[in-house]
């Protein structure tokens, strides 16, 4: 490598440590935090068809309005992911019969997408308690920053693609020393405890998080010759992880030890946001769990707390759509807010956190899209429980759960036990 290189290269690095200090868990400047200051504003009604018609019954929700909102999701904020099949070929690339201390079988698998020289593996990371000989129900969640981040367990796979490291800093090459790096935010031990699996891959083995154009990962697979040039309605990277979850979700409905009927989609932040997603677009998701997810995931645009669709489609431009961007500074002309984005999983149990100090993602916002779902959960003889928002720590678990725990924004063991517990009553 000459100079010229080294000093790109360094460059580089210096750059996305700092877009990444600037993007994860900060509270960036100038941006609104003061309730006072919020402008009313109206949302649109989920029961209240685009032709004028009143939603009155779960039928016409199923058949009319929920397709309709859809639609309106794929084409405006998400994009449209491809709905043809391609081939996918599985390997066991390991297993473990003594794993976690001996209660847990681990397998390593690889799910190869694609064909010819137009593949993609993705790397799940699967552990199952030992006890049961029943199909278990299990956890789906996409990591950050590596299988190997999740769990000090050595046996754990480095992935071979680019990561972040503990510094935010993009490398080209997963290190051992970051082994076990986010294992506070995997309650693994105790999943396996309460009788679940527990399944996670590295979203960067789906799709990468810069923008490449799309050049690489998932969409890559399906592009057309580069004439062809993609349409603002194209889907964008949260479609594309979401879409990855779908196909882990089709192997796990393949392999005996699990119930494909009781999978619960988990994602934290940007990937809260996919797992909402993910739940939206694929009705198997039997649960949706979305951990301080914010703006472009629970939380209401309209109300422009925090981060604000154009500051997402500035900071991050490969993440929706292209359509979105005509709502920066126009959140009032979407036809869709989030609300409609958690209807969507009705009228299967979704469960929304929030945390306090993590204002950027607007808590209060995430908890009113909640209550605004209610009413399409209500055409199915569900509800949500709470008409206001519930103090801190105090978590609500109707068919819609939510909570607002202390502290910032994270994954914590506070949080998997409202997870664990809201599963124990719904997929048991
Ligand atoms: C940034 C971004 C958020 C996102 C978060 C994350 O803070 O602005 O929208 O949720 O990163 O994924 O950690």
């Amino acid at each position: 490598m000459n100079i010229g290189m080294k000093l790109n290269s360094l460059l580089g690095r210096i750059y996305s440590f700092l877009i990444f200090s600037m993007t994860m868990n900060a509270q960036p400047k100038g941006y609104l935090y003061d309730e006072s200051k919020v402008i009313p504003y109206e949302l649109p009604d989920p029961l209240v068809c685009q032709d004028g018609t009143k939603v009155e019954t779960a039928q016409t929700w199923i058949e009319k309005r929920r397709p309709e909102i859809l639609k309106l999701f794929k084409e405006e904020v998400y994009g449209e992911s491809p709905e043809n099949k391609i081939p996918m070929r599985i390997e066991i690339v390991e297993e473990g019969q003594d794993a976690l201390g001996g209660k847990a079988i681990r397998n390593q698998v690889a799910i190869i997408l694609g064909e010819s020289n137009r593949t993609r593996s993705i790397n799940l990371l699967l552990y199952l308690p030992k006890v049961s000989n029943q199909p278990l129900p299990a956890f789906l969640t996409l990591n950050f920053q590596g299988n190997h981040t999740v769990h000090s367990d050595p046996a754990i796979l480095l992935p071979n693609t680019w990561v972040r490291n503990r510094n935010g800093i993009k490398d080209n090459c997963a290190r051992e020393i970051d082994r076990g790096l986010a294992a506070s935010r995997w309650a693994i031990s105790d999943m396996i405890n309460r009788g679940y699996a527990f399944a996670t891959v590295y979203y960067g083995d789906i799709d990468p998080d810069f923008d490449d154009g799309f050049q690489n990962g998932a969409h890559a697979l399906f592009s057309q010759s580069d004439s062809e040039r993609r349409k603002p309605s194209d889907w964008g990277s949260i479609a594309g992880w979401a879409w990855g979850l779908s196909r882990c979700l089709d192997y796990l409905e393949q392999d005996p030890r699990i119930d494909g009927k009781r999978v619960a989609v988990m994602g934290h932040s940007r990937l809260g946001k996919t797992s909402l997603w993910a739940g939206a677009i694929d009705e198997r998701f039997a649960m949706v769990i979305s951990n301080n997810s914010g703006c472009g995931g629970a939380a209401l645009s309209r109300r422009r707390f925090g981060e604000t669709v154009k500051r997402i489609n500035t900071s991050f431009p490969h993440w929706f759509c292209e359509n979105y961007k005509k709502y920066n500074d126009k959140e009032e002309n979407c036809p869709v807010d989030q609300h409609m984005l958690i209807a969507l999983t009705a009228p299967r149990p979704v469960y929304i956190a929030s945390a306090e100090e993590d204002r950027w993602a607007d808590p209060k916002g995430e908890f009113l899209s909640a209550l605004h779902a209610e009413p399409v959960y209500q055409l199915f003889g569900k509800s949500f429980g709470a008409k206001k928002r519930p103090i801190l720590n105090h978590p609500v678990h109707g068919q819609i759960g939510y909570h607002v725990r202390n502290g910032k924004h994270d994954v914590t063991a506070y949080d998997w036990n409202q997870y664990l517990d809201f599963a124990d009553q719904h997929l048991k």
